[in-house]
């Protein structure tokens, strides 16, 4: 079979992460004979340099005709970069979100799991991990909320004020709320739903629909929790978890602490998706311009990113199955990228490690 895929190499370690990937899937195609015809789209950074805007119409319209679309990173030093001297509009995250909502990407998946061979660089308590560690989905709603809502800075009475919305309704609570529930129907059958509701009306609203939903799921056990409690109780016992369902900010900022205790943000993948099969997917770590161009990253994120693409845009599971079994299979053999080094372990560069999993890949 023939596959369209959009290319989104993105700035600082970007470029380097996703030729990894493109290498791994190159030999997904060699190995279950299938074809991958790329075409490479600007976002972000980049795009700003070559076009002068973060995301322009005819990016979109390559997006909209591929069959999913995969991303590195985007964005440069926010203190040193002279992106960030254009109006916020014209930033490299503008085109991001600009993106997101264009194509509809309502619902975030970000997975966060401890690998055995990684327990040595999680940074949590071995008594808190216990032998089971955690394997957990957090489920964001990506294309509402505070991202999303009108925003101005104004004078009031003479002092500069700045203002935000957080708005959100039903049907946009529904539609995350029901991809929530689908997925924990295909895991371990658990919802927790995380929400401020003693505090804000757009939670009391989410917390009223996700009720009506869950009726709808019989086997699925679930529960409310406020999210300062779900941010303590992810370190304090991670394990508890299977999905969480969130709002667009709680979701970002409760799934880089996910990641951190994963031992690395480099390890994690991301799949963004609207109604239909067609996704974006991105690694859940920024684009580290410390580290851009020194073969430093940590490829895997992106890696196992395009492992969920072929899983839920291509509904090609065998190969998301082999590319996650090479992943696993290069591990045990101790090969570790900087970030997750350890003792006794064989350290690569990110290259090496694309080399290293594309040569783990077979039927
Ligand atoms: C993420 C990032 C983005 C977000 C930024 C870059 C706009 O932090 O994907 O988590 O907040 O969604
Ligand atoms: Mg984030």
């Amino acid at each position: 079979m023939s596959y369209r895929i959009a290319l989104i190499k993105g700035d600082g370690i970007g470029p380097e992460i996703v030729d990894e990937a493109v290498k791994v899937l190159n030999r997904i195609a060699e190995v279950y004979g299938h074809q991958f015809e790329y075409e490479r789209v600007l976002m972000g950074g980049e795009s700003i340099d070559a076009c002068g805007i973060p995301l322009t119409d005819e990016a979109i319209a390559a997006c909209k005709a591929s069959d999913c679309v995969l991303m590195g990173s985007i964005g440069g030093n926010t203190s040193t970069s002279p992106w960030y001297k254009l109006e916020p509009s014209l930033r490299p995250e503008a085109g991001l979100l600009k993106l997101r909502k264009s194509l509809g990407l309502f619902a975030n998946i970000r997975p966060a799991y401890l690998y055995d061979e990684l327990k040595s660089a999680c940074p949590i308590k071995d008594e808190i991990i216990g032998s089971q560690g955690f394997d957990m989905v957090i489920m964001r709603e990506l294309t509402g909320g505070l991202y999303f809502g009108a925003r101005q800075t104004t004078v009031e009475n003479g002092l500069v004020t700045a203002t935000d919305t957080l708005t959100y309704n039903e049907a946009e609570i529904r539609r995350i709320a029901i991809k929530a529930f689908d997925i924990a129907m295909k895991r371990r059958k658990n919802v927790v739903s995380v929400d401020k509701a003693n505090v804000l009306d757009s939670s009391r609203l989410w917390r009223k629909i996700v009720e009506e939903v869950a009726a709808d799921y019989p086997e699925v056990t679930w529960s409310h929790m406020l999210v300062d409690n779900c941010a303590m109780q992810l370190v304090k016992n991670p394990g508890q978890f299977d999905v969480i369902l969130t709002e667009n900010m709680f979701g970002d900022i409760l799934s880089d602490e996910a990641s951190e205790i994963t031992g690395s943000i480099g390890m994690l993948s991301s799949a963004s998706l609207n109604e239909t099969s067609f996704g974006l997917y991105e690694p859940s770590h920024g684009s580290a311009p410390d580290i851009a161009g020194t073969d430093q990253a940590n490829p895997i994120a992106t890696i196992l990113s395009a492992a969920m693409m072929l899983r839920y845009s291509l509904n090609l599971d065998a190969e998301a199955d082999a590319i996650e079994a090479a992943v696993k299979a290069v591990l045990s053999k101790g090969l570790r990228t900087v970030d997750i080094m350890s003792e006794g372990c064989t350290q690569l560069g990110c290259k090496a490690m694309g080399d290293a999993i594309a040569a783990e890949i077979s039927k």
